[in-house]
């Protein structure tokens, strides 16, 4: 595992930023794997104006995003979709057609998730996949437990999750309870992972990737079996 600490988390961006934009500057035609969350979002905006400008273009890529609350539409507001539409995919010259969110609405998850990770496999499997974490280790909605799951699921939050999004609704009760996610085989399977962690509230998580234990109770920690990951990581998630 590769580790780079920034200054801040606007330095955290750019380093994404820059590591992004290089595998899609070498591979034209990369399969991106995204997160939503607030960290990644200055991320997104420097790619969104890198794509401006002309520095790249992300017109052959494919994507597909960790998760999505169940049951919610892709029109609603607080989806993940709508979240990806405003925050990047409205700003470049990716197909829309060519962007997937796994179904908050599927009648059958296990199906829809079966399907998906089907389609990231036929895409060729994800090039580089961005990640955000949890206070408590979360990544995609992969929750501590005592068994993870492998592909894309059906699966419950935790009420330290629930919490930490609250701020994106109106109140604590409008945050849905379930999403469905990708699991950890399905991240596991990226060719390159990049981890963005920012802010204090992220050190516990981010000292517990730093040792040398793995432990399905910070589910993040899994990443140290995979052989191309980055940390970004700002000073107050590093440090606390
Ligand atoms: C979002 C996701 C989550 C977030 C995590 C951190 O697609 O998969 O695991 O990355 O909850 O969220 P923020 O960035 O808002 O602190």
């Amino acid at each position: 595992m590769r580790v780079i600490v920034c200054e801040n988390a606007q330095e955290v961006a750019k380093e994404a930023a820059k590591i992004f934009a290089a595998q899609v500057y070498m591979k034209p035609n990369s399969v991106l794997g995204l997160a939503t969350g607030s960290t990644p979002v200055g991320m997104y905006k420097i790619l969104a104006d890198m794509n401006k400008n002309g520095e790249i273009s992300f017109k052959d890529c494919k994507s597909f995003n960790l998760d999505e609350y169940y049951p919610l539409a892709p029109t609603h507001d607080q989806s993940y979709r709508y979240f990806m539409n405003v925050n990047f995919f409205d700003h470049i010259d990716i197909d829309k057609a060519n962007t997937r969110v796994p179904d908050g609405l599927a009648e059958d998850p296990a199906a829809m998730g079966a399907e998906y990770d089907a389609a990231i496999d036929a895409a060729g499997g994800v090039d580089i996949q961005v990640l955000g974490i949890g206070q408590n280790g979360h990544i995609a909605f992969n929750e501590p437990d005592e068994k993870l799951v492998a592909g894309t699921h059906l699966t419950s939050l935790t009420e330290s999750t629930i919490n930490a999004n609250a701020r994106f609704f109106e109140k604590k009760e409008d945050v849905p309870t379930q999403a469905v996610t990708m699991g950890m085989a399905s991240i596991m399977k990226a060719k390159t992972i990049i981890l963005l962690a920012t802010g204090k509230a992220k050190h516990d998580a981010v000292k517990e990737l730093l040792d040398d234990k793995i432990t399905t109770s910070n589910p993040a920690t899994l990443l140290k079996l995979h052989p191309n990951t980055i940390i970004i990581a700002d000073k107050d998630a590093y440090n606390g």
